[in-house]
């Protein structure tokens, strides 16, 4: 599956994006440290190119069986982040949970809010979902901005939901539901964004 918007393009995590990933990653630690959930391995530990290649194979798994839709995102094809829908849930829930970073060298420019609009236009498209979430630390406002501006509300407040960077973190539950985007996210967003 691939999707593309003008210079941001989707696609399926590739075996050959090892050694960019780990590079991009281990340079965005403290970009990207403050957001993540802690894992118990250091930084470093969780980014080499054989964790990317592990990271992979769990994630193409759970694709495959349908309860993920991994994506790596590409800016003028480079590799700056990933979009993933995680824990899909189908039957009468019809739902998952949206998780993304970008390269620091590229926040700001709207690669991020594309990407996950295409995602969200193909998760309530083919893939037939009806509830997306996105659970976000209060401290992070770009990526509150990000969601609120794709049209997603804010649903609830998780108290001590994740333990990241060392400590239990309270996490804003945001959530769009396909029918509040008739015309597509995408459409939506860009509509509100002359960019
Ligand atoms: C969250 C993240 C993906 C957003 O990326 P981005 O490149 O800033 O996204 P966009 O350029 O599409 O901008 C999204 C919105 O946030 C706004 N924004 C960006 N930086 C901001 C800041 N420091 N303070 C407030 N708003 C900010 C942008 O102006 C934009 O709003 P607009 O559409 O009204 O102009 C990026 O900051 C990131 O990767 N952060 C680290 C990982 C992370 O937090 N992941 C999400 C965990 S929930």
């Amino acid at each position: 599956m691939r999707l593309a918007w003008g210079p941001v393009e989707l696609h399926p995590l590739r075996r050959e994006d090892a050694r960019e990933w780990s590079r991009l990653r281990t340079e965005n630690e403290s970009w990207l440290l403050p957001w993540e959930p802690s894992t118990g391995l250091s930084w470093a530990a969780r980014h080499t190119p054989a964790a990317y290649r592990a990271m992979r194979r769990a994630a193409t798994r759970r694709a495959r069986v349908g309860t993920s839709l991994p994506f790596a995102v590409r800016y003028e094809g480079r590799l700056v982040g990933q979009v993933t829908v995680d824990n899909v849930v189908r039957g009468a829930l019809r739902s998952g949970s949206l998780g993304y970073w970008v390269d620091r060298a590229v926040a700001g420019r709207g690669v991020a809010s594309l990407a996950v609009a295409l995602v969200c236009d193909h998760a309530f498209g083919p893939v037939g979902l009806h509830r997306l979430q996105a659970d976000i630390r209060p401290e992070n406002r770009p990526s509150r901005r990000l969601v609120e501006r794709l049209g997603f509300r804010q649903e609830a407040l998780f108290r001590d939901y994740l333990d990241i960077d060392g400590a239990w973190r309270d996490h804003l539950g945001y959530a769009l539901l396909a029918e509040e985007t008739p015309g597509g996210v995408l459409a939506r967003w860009r509509a509100r964004a002359p960019r």
